[in-house]
């Protein structure tokens, strides 16, 4: 096979597993459980789930701020998996993080423009003061901050401005691959669309290639080109987002596109399956791991796992009756 120049992030059969203790036992927690993806260029693919399907474990582990407990993830020829710790440093200037919570992730005590360039100084990407000075700036102002931000200190911004903060740090050092982790989930919604749009403006400026986590199809579908849908772990399906938003072919995400808010209750999908909760992580069953939930769930599904199979042109599906 020839060398895609197309694929950036090769991840294959990903997995992490956490082992937490519960009333004396310790119990297996398959937090990514055999993730297989491909990241091409340039592109913006959101990964979408409820609370606890992985979505932040899948990032942490393709940043190397977590272990992984098998699979690869091929970038740049080389296995991440199996890099150097040094080797892995340096792959920290390439694929950068943009996290939840911009008042957790920036130091009250830093100014903005330190923490802008946190990344640069630690990896000594400035040959001058100067360049550094300049590099804050350029940041500041691709986020549409300004350079005088760099004075400021964190409690001295708002919100949104902090997550535009956020986004700076993860760009200055020239980053090929942004992954975003619910980065406008702590925001006004009124700020949501604001932090949405200079994302994807950035990605096509800056030539990125962005991974987008969200529990919300809703604000997923919206930036993404195309959009994996995580359950339990596993990807469910995988799709052009609108493809995937207007005719989704596993329950799961049928079940994710009735959940999301409409303000108008007659535009609510009627005959979607019913809201129910997510099932504990600690237990695991045969067959496959939705059917709990699944209004179309059969004797097939019980005792077989469905597998992540091609149902149409750039589309794959996990399920025996898609
Ligand atoms: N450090 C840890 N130790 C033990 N279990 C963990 C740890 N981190 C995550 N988990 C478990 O792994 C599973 C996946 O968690 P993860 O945080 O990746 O989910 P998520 O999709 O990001 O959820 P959320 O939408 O709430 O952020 C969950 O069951 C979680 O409890
Ligand atoms: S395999 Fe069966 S239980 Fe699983 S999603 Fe499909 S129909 Fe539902
Ligand atoms: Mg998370």
């Amino acid at each position: 096979m020839s060398p895609d120049h197309d694929l950036v992030l090769d991840i294959r059969d990903l997995r992490k597993v956490f082992r937490v203790r519960r009333g004396g036992a310790v119990h297996p927690v398959h937090a990514v459980n055999g993730i297989s993806l491909d990241v091409r260029r340039g592109e913006t693919l959101g990964i979408v789930g409820e609370s606890g399907c992985g979505k932040s474990t899948l990032a942490r582990v393709l940043l190397g701020l977590s272990g992984a407990d098998g699979g690869s993830v091929g970038y740049e020829g080389q296995d991440l998996l199996r890099r150097s710790r040094r080797e892995l440093t340096a792959v920290r200037t390439r694929i950068r993080m943009v996290f939840q919570d911009p008042y957790a992730s920036l130091n009250p005590r830093r100014s903005v423009g330190d923490s802008v360039a946190e990344a640069g100084d630690l990896h000594r990407i400035f040959k001058s003061r100067r360049e550094r000075a300049e590099k804050i700036a350029e940041a500041l102002e691709r986020v549409g901050l300004g350079a005088d931000f760099a004075r400021n200190y964190p409690h001295e911004l708002s919100g949104g401005q902090r997550q535009r903060v956020g986004i700076a740090r993860a760009i200055l050092p020239e980053p090929d691959v942004v992954i975003a982790d619910e980065p406008v989930s702590a925001l006004d919604v009124s700020i949501q669309a604001q932090v949405l749009n200079l994302l994807a403006e950035l990605k096509q400026r800056l030539g990125l290639t962005l991974m987008f986590i969200s529990h919300d199809l809703g604000v997923v579908a919206k930036i993404s080109d195309r959009v994996a849908v995580l359950y339990m772990g596993e990807v469910v399906e995988i799709g052009p987002a609108r493809e995937l938003f207007v005719a989704p072919r596993h329950p799961y995400t049928e079940l994710l596109i009735s959940a999301i808010p409409r303000p108008d209750p007659s535009m609510r999908i009627t005959g979607a399956v019913e809201v129910s909760e997510p099932p504990s992580r600690l237990r695991r069953q045969a067959g496959c791991p939705f059917r709990d939930r699944c209004p179309r769930a059969t004797g097939l599904c019980a005792d077989t796992a469905p597998e992540l199979r091609s149902v149409a042109p750039g589309r794959r599906v996990s399920c025996h009756h898609a």
